[in-house]
């Protein structure tokens, strides 16, 4: 597709301590002084690669804070404002000036986080999607996403997330780091083909987690909210508030498909061969394992 003629023009990477941030909305600074900050033990980080179901996330937290009641959760601020990234500029200030319990979101790579995680203070959830799924995401996002460049094509794009040149780094690299300091903290690792499977049991061990307790009425109200098609008529979910200088929103939307294996309409047979031996390569000793299609969750 080519690229709308009418978006603004894309903001540059600034690769930063083996993260590409995004000139003008992140702060290389600013970042750097998020792994000083002084935790609670009642703080939340969200821990995403992009694509991977953050604000899926962010909706199970602003519910579960809610205890499900919909109505409790406000629809005048987007997901975005209530559960903020904390690596946006401004906000890593606003998250300590923040009342309890205080919830974010991140991108980031561990070393950037604060070293208080390490603490046992707070708590990490690390949502994980299969990569194929994440490229052919992150690829439409760029096309909506005005701070992203526009992508050429997909085997473009496909080259650059193999490379890790996009926003943040490589798929790889992300949950290896995270997953390999996982002992030191409370962090718990959700999978979005999971929650695609069985959301509700999904939920059920995120509360846990958390230490919150919910009634079968207040779970069911969580599962129905959460739902890709309930979301997907929630402007506050798929982001609507967020100014079109931002999100070219007649593009496309945050909630696009919300399934597994859609990277098989877009992935030729030696691109998919090609992500293959890299998978096998990079993630021989990780221990978890990934659905790559709706059939295996049957
Ligand atoms: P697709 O582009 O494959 O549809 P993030 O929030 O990290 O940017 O991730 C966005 C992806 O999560 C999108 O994937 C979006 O549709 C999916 N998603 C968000 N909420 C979802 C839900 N309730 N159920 C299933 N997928 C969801």
């Amino acid at each position: 597709m080519d690229p709308d003629q009418n978006q603004p023009p894309h903001l540059p990477l600034v690769p930063h301590r083996g993260f590409n941030l995004i000139s003008g909305l992140h702060d290389p600074g600013e970042v750097d002084l998020i792994s000083r900050l002084q935790l609670r033990d009642s703080d939340l980080f969200i821990v995403t690669y992009p694509k991977s179901g953050t604000i899926w996330m962010q909706q199970i937290m602003l519910l579960l804070e809610a205890r499900g009641d919909v109505s409790a959760v406000g629809s005048s601020r987007s997901n975005a404002e209530l559960v903020p990234w904390i690596e946006v500029k401004d906000n890593s200030q606003a998250f300590m000036r923040a009342p309890s319990p205080r919830m974010c979101v991140t991108h980031l790579l561990h070393h950037f986080l604060p070293l208080d995680l390490s603490q046992r203070k707070g708590k990490v959830i690390y949502v994980a999607r299969n990569p194929k799924d994440v490229l052919v995401s992150y690829y439409h996002f760029h096309k909506v996403a005005n701070m992203l460049e526009t992508p050429k094509s997909f085997d473009d794009f496909f080259e650059k997330f193999l490379r890790g040149e996009v926003f943040g780094c490589s798929w790889f690299e992300h949950i290896k780091n995270w997953y390999s300091h996982k002992d030191e903290m409370n962090m718990l690792v959700v999978m979005y083909e999971e929650m695609i499977q069985d959301l509700r049991s999904a939920i059920k061990r995120i509360s846990m987690f958390l230490g919150k307790e919910l009634t079968e009425e207040q779970l069911a109200s969580m599962v129905k909210h959460s739902t890709f098609s309930t979301m997907r008529k929630n402007p506050q979910a798929n982001y609507e508030q967020v100014s079109g200088e931002l999100l070219s929103h007649h593009l496309g939307r945050f909630m696009r498909k919300g399934t597994v294996g859609d990277w098989k309409n877009h992935f030729s047979v030696a691109q998919n061969q090609r992500f293959d031996q890299l998978f096998q390569r990079e993630m021989k000793e990780f221990p978890l394992s990934f659905i790559w299609d709706m059939k295996d969750l049957q």
